[in-house]
């Protein structure tokens, strides 16, 4: 795995964003693996400067989403449809009907996912993904655990992450309990995989990832068997490596 650590995450997200912007610009019609949470946004931020700015278009692009909350519909704030269409795709020529995310409100959650997967696998696989870390070293919403489910799957949030994302709920007791996410080996069809991490509260699991065993019990170790994958990360987040 590359790491490269940068001064603020403002350059963080710059580097992310130029990735980004250059395979597209390489690539019209690429895939992008995209990914919610605080840490993209910055990056988001970036690519919607960028496309103001005549620097890239969108217009070709489909993107695919990383994971959803299950049940959500995509109208709730907290939904990760929502927090696409608001951070990015409301605010550039990307063509809403080849953004995919994990559909919140599917009644056949196999169904859904399988199809899911097909997806991704009938776009051509994804040229580049963004990635967060999640405190405990979660991917998606790979949690921790003895084993790993390959691919597009419904899962249980650990009590970890419900914590975690109840910061954006009004209560704990609002926080979906499950999700749907693709798997690890769903994540490793990705061509390129950039990986983001920012301040304090990651370090340890920054240090997990790339210094620990490559172990299910932290999913983003999983993450160093890759061929190619950057780490992306601010002073703070690099502090124990
Ligand atoms: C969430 C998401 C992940 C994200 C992670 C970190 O639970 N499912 O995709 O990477 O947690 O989020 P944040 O960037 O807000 O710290």
């Amino acid at each position: 795995m590359k790491v490269v650590i940068k001064e603020s995450y403002a350059d963080m997200s710059r580097m992310a964003a130029d990735i980004f912007v250059e395979i597209i610009n390489q690539k019209s019609e690429c895939v992008l693996g995209l990914a919610t949470g605080d840490t993209p946004i910055g990056m988001y931020e970036c690519l919607v400067e960028d496309y103001k700015a005549g620097k890239v278009d969108f217009a070709g692009v489909k993107s695919v989403n990383l994971d959803e909350y299950y049940p959500i519909t995509p109208d709730n704030e907290q939904s990760y449809r929502y927090f696409m269409n608001y951070h990015l795709f409301d605010k550039m020529n990307i063509n809403k009907a080849d953004t995919y995310v994990p559909d919140g409100q599917a009644t056949n959650v196999a169904k859904s996912c399988e199809a899911y997967e097909k997806n991704i696998d009938a776009l051509g696989g994804i040229d580049v993904q963004v990635l967060g870390i999640g405190r405990n070293g979660h991917v998606g919403f790979n949690e921790p655990d003895c084993e790993l489910y390959p691919y597009t799957h419904v899962t249980d949030l650990t009590a970890n992450t419900i914590e975690a994302n109840s910061r954006f709920f009004e209560s704990e007791d609002d926080v979906p309990k499950q999700a749907l996410t693709m798997g690890i080996e769903s994540i490793f069809k990705a061509r390129k995989i950039v990986i983001l991490a920012s301040g304090e509260g990651k370090a340890e699991a920054v240090k997990a990832m790339l210094g620990g065993k490559i172990t299910t019990k932290c999913p983003a170790s999983l993450l160093r068997l890759h061929p190619d994958v950057t780490l992306i990360c601010d002073k703070n987040a690099a502090k124990f490596i």
